[in-house]
């Protein structure tokens, strides 16, 4: 089977165990992207046909360019298809939701209990008067009310703004305005590493100009202990849900109609509110969950993201959900109170498909092996990634110390504009390390020159997808010119704003954001290939590196490095690192100075601020630092 896989370049590539394609809901990925390309919209009438619809559709797509509608005239409701159509075929008692508390308390919802939860919390905002269309806001730690109050609010046709649990006051505040939110629901403290965090400072701020808010629902846990937030705007959550009935008929949504806002933030200015609407949106995130992670009935799936980012809305939430999974949710922190917490879990739960994030996994590979080392792993069969480039380094190890070599590694390339998953490699297909995959079918993927003209192998350009895709984004709540700048900037297409490289195979490789783009003496490095190439030194853990203006070159390269325990800091060691890069990619990518650092400023989705570390090297303002970590 090897042998058919010629990548012509000189990668080195892993092939799964033939049983994985035979026994896939995909099968063949030729077979099903050519079936796509000759059928666009009968391909995605297949996938649509498989979830309820109240209405049918009349049309699987409009395309008036930049602006799509998709299953135009079709009625329906996402809670419907994650809900009631599992409760009543057959997954009535199946585990819906397994919750984990950092102290170890659990919390299990089988379907029919969530189904019964999301009622009574959605007649609980009907009490509040919510309506359909009314924005609300859900700030709240990684706990099954979460979740809750996201499907509840879909359930009526409230449009949810989910703001991760972590944001400080300014960028709450913001994101409420921004969404002109009548309901703030939240809880009174969340917990991280032992210690109760409490909410009551950060909602206070973040709603004292904000008239938009009507009521602030709070989730008390800190039972013994109440803290009050704000008195007069303060529902509590409990109280909201006592005498309410269980039933609630989900509203009749059309299927343009918006189902969340989430912002992200914008390379300039403020954050931007994308806007997901519920019939592409949810038929895109069910087709990608069943055909990228291949869930079948019995799989225990794990995605460590927080429904506060895209990836928790879409792969947490509603894909999962869509397709009747057991999900798995944790409030902890990775490494508290040891290393060994989520390999223990994975043991424990029996966890079969695990997605998280590159930053993740290097923190492991950080730490030592001997932390998962300790737990069977053995029911792992499918792992992902998502969120930045894996770097080949990081993927051996996981492929190696979590996959034990058996599982295959889905790098899941997408955006929260994208709502879904765009560019993998297909569970089956030949993985390379790096290489992020190609155009899922449904999706056309491509790398290009500025004029939208493909780029040749090997050569550097700008990730495009070339046609609508029923989960894209429909505008940027209240600034319709920032989204038609998606569409513009590139003729033809759809700007994701990064950079990639295909190989002869047509497996892209994310390289990092267009901005993050440094041009040292007339040549484009990606940032990721310099800290892909710094991280595969075996003294390194993390690396970050910017572009530093030069009289001579117009860009040098500065590397900041976080180094392993193993290792200490010393000049012959930074010697040895620019000689591995030098070696690596060759003279022109070689930084021209190595800082070694204890941490590395990060958003609190993993993200390198390469932004703020420029900014500081170069003594000006970093600009928008909200979304920074502590
Ligand atoms: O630069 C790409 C990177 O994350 C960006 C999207 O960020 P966000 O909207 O926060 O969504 C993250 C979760 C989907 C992209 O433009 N990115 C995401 N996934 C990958 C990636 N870069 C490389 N490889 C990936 N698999």
């Amino acid at each position: 089977m090897a042998e058919k896989f010629d990548v012509k370049l000189s990668e080195k590539y892993y092939m799964p165990d033939p049983s994985y394609k035979q026994n896939s809901w995909l099968g063949d990925y030729q077979k099903a992207y050519n079936d796509f390309l000759k059928d666009p919209d009968g391909f995605w009438d297949r996938v649509a046909q498989e979830l309820h619809w109240f209405t049918p559709y009349t049309k699987v797509k409009e395309w008036n360019y930049p602006y799509a509608r998709w299953f135009t005239g079709g009625k329906t409701n996402i809670t419907y298809n994650c809900l009631d159509r599992n409760v009543a075929n057959g997954r009535r008692n199946k585990v819906a939701l397994i919750w984990r508390g950092e102290d170890g308390t659990e919390r299990i919802y089988t379907y029919r209990q969530l189904y019964r939860e999301v009622q009574r919390v959605a007649n609980g905002l009907k009490k509040l008067g919510v309506t359909k269309g009314d924005r609300v806001c859900i700030y709240m730690p990684m706990v099954p009310e979460q979740i809750i109050s996201m499907l509840a609010c879909a359930r009526i046709g409230a449009v949810h703004s989910v703001v991760f649990g972590g944001f400080g006051a300014a960028a709450l505040n913001s994101r409420i305005n921004g969404a002109e939110a009548k309901v703030v629901i939240t809880a009174d403290v969340t917990y991280r590493r032992g210690k109760s965090i409490p909410y009551k400072r950060v909602i206070e701020e973040a709603i004292i100009n904000a008239p938009s808010v009507e009521y602030v629902v709070v989730l008390r846990r800190e039972l013994d202990q109440p803290v009050e937030i704000h008195s007069e705007m303060e529902v509590d959550f409990y109280d909201l849900i006592k005498d309410v009935s269980q039933e609630c008929e989900p509203a009749v949504m059309d299927s343009e109609d918006p189902l969340f806002i989430l912002y992200t933030s914008g390379s300039t200015g403020a954050p931007k509110g994308i806007v997901h609407t519920c019939g592409g949106y949810m038929v895109g995130t069910y087709y990608t969950t069943k055909y990228v992670f291949d869930i079948k009935e019995n799989d225990v799936y794990w995605c460590t993201a927080d429904p506060g980012w895209i990836t928790g809305h879409s792969y947490v939430v509603y894909g999962p959900l869509a397709m009747g999974a057991t999900i798995i949710m944790t409030e902890g922190t990775p490494d508290f109170p040891d290393p060994s917490i989520w390999w223990r879990m994975v043991e424990e739960f029996g966890v079969t498909i695990l997605y998280t994030a590159p930053t993740a996994i290097r923190m492991f590979m950080k730490l030592g092996e001997e932390w998962p080392n300790k737990c069977n792993l053995s029911t792992l069969r499918i792992l992902g990634s998502v969120g930045e480039p894996l770097n080949p380094e990081a993927f051996e190890w996981y492929y190696r110390v979590i996959g034990k070599k058996s599982c295959p590694i889905v790098d899941t390339w997408w955006q929260t504009e994208t709502g879904m998953q765009m560019v993998t490699t297909m569970v089956g297909e030949p993985m390379i390390p790096g290489f992020a995959g190609k155009g899922i079918p449904g999706v056309i993927a491509d790398v290009v020159n500025k004029e939208g003209k493909p780029v040749k192998p090997g050569t550097g350009g700008f990730l495009v997808i070339r046609e609508p895709w029923p989960s894209m984004l429909r505008t940027v709540y209240k600034d319709d010119e920032r989204y038609r700048k998606y569409w513009n900037t590139i003729p033809g297409c759809y700007a994701v704003g990064d950079l990639a490289v295909k190989n002869a195979a047509g497996y892209i490789m994310v390289l990092g954001r267009a901005d993050d783009l440094i041009v040292v003496a007339g040549h484009n490095i990606g940032t990721a290939e310099v800290e892909s190439a710094l991280v595969s030194h075996q003294a390194v853990a993390e690396a970050a590196v910017i572009g530093k203006p030069d009289a001579m070159k117009g860009n040098i390269i500065k590397a900041f490095v976080i180094l392993r325990l193993t290792h200490s800091p010393s000049d012959r060691l930074k010697k040895e690192l620019l000689y591995h890069v030098r070696i690596t990619l060759g003279p022109i990518a070689m930084p021209s100075e190595i800082e070694f650092v204890q941490s590395l400023p990060k958003t609190r989705s993993g993200k390198i601020m390469r932004r703020v570390l420029k900014a500081k090297e170069l003594g000006m303002d970093p600009g928008d630092i909200s979304t920074l970590e502590e």
